[in-house]
């Protein structure tokens, strides 16, 4: 026991022991001793640094695939009214056109006439009075033949007569159809007991295409035609029918 003490002391600090002592007992080495115990557990240790952070995780529910579009929604209210347009340039100007009718103002709307009698006797009571001799007829409208004017321009007309007479004469301005005895318009009366006279009347009248006017005596028909006393018979339309 002694031994292993100083070979211990001798191993452990060779400067702190007498170099007299190991050597008086370092000859001869002991035999090493056992292992030691192991020593008890140290106390814990101080907590360490702060981590890094770790990576993020991922999110619990993973996303589906993108669905199909919905049906369009209905559509929507109709909005305001935008202010109107400006007014565009006006278009070209057109073709001329045709050539209208000729005008026939001057052919068409004249009607006029002025007959003489150039007939000594008498005329025929309730007979149309014949004013044989034309003076002036524009359109052709008096028939001389039958003393008879006859309308072919609708509207109104004067008709007027101017005769003479040897004795008492009425005249009855007639206006009808052609067949007809036509209706009396007016009658003008003169009762003379001498020599010769003029008398006249007329009347304004609107008469109808194809009527006719004429004067016709009562039994009172002392009308002559004479050279230097004479008896016409006029007519002229005033204004055409619209
Ligand atoms: C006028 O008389 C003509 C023939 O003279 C005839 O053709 C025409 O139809 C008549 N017109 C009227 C409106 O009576």
């Amino acid at each position: 026991m002694w031994t292993l003490w100083a070979m211990l002391v001798c191993l452990a600090g060779g400067h702190l022991a007498s170099a007299t002592l190991c050597r008086t007992y370092g000859m001869v080495p002991g035999i090493p001793g056992l292992p030691g115990q192991p020593g008890s557990d140290g106390s814990d240790g101080e907590n360490g640094p702060k981590g890094e952070p770790g990576p993020s995780g991922q999110s619990a529910a993973q996303r589906g695939e993108k669905g199909f579009p919905g049906p369009p929604g209905q559509p929507g209210k109709v909005g305001p009214m935008g202010i109107p347009g400006m007014v565009g340039f006006p278009g070209m100007m057109g073709m001329p056109g045709p050539a209208g009718e000729p005008g026939d103002y001057q052919v068409t709307h004249k009607s006029a006439f002025s007959a003489a009698r150039s007939i000594s006797s008498y005329p025929r009571r309730e007979q149309p009075v014949r004013f044989d001799r034309i003076l002036a007829s524009a359109g052709g409208h008096y028939e001389n033949r039958y003393g008879r004017f006859t309308c072919r321009l609708p509207g109104t007309y004067y008709f007027t007569y101017h005769v003479t007479s040897r004795g008492n004469l009425c005249l009855n301005i007639k206006k009808g159809r052609a067949a007809s005895r036509g209706e009396r318009v007016v009658t003008f009366c003169d009762f003379v007991q001498s020599s010769f006279q003029v008398t006249t009347g007329g009347v304004v009248l609107k008469v109808a295409m194809n009527e006719s006017v004429w004067l016709e005596p009562t039994e009172k028909n002392s009308l002559v035609g004479l050279e230097g006393s004479d008896s016409i018979f006029s007519g002229f339309l005033i204004s055409p029918e619209a």
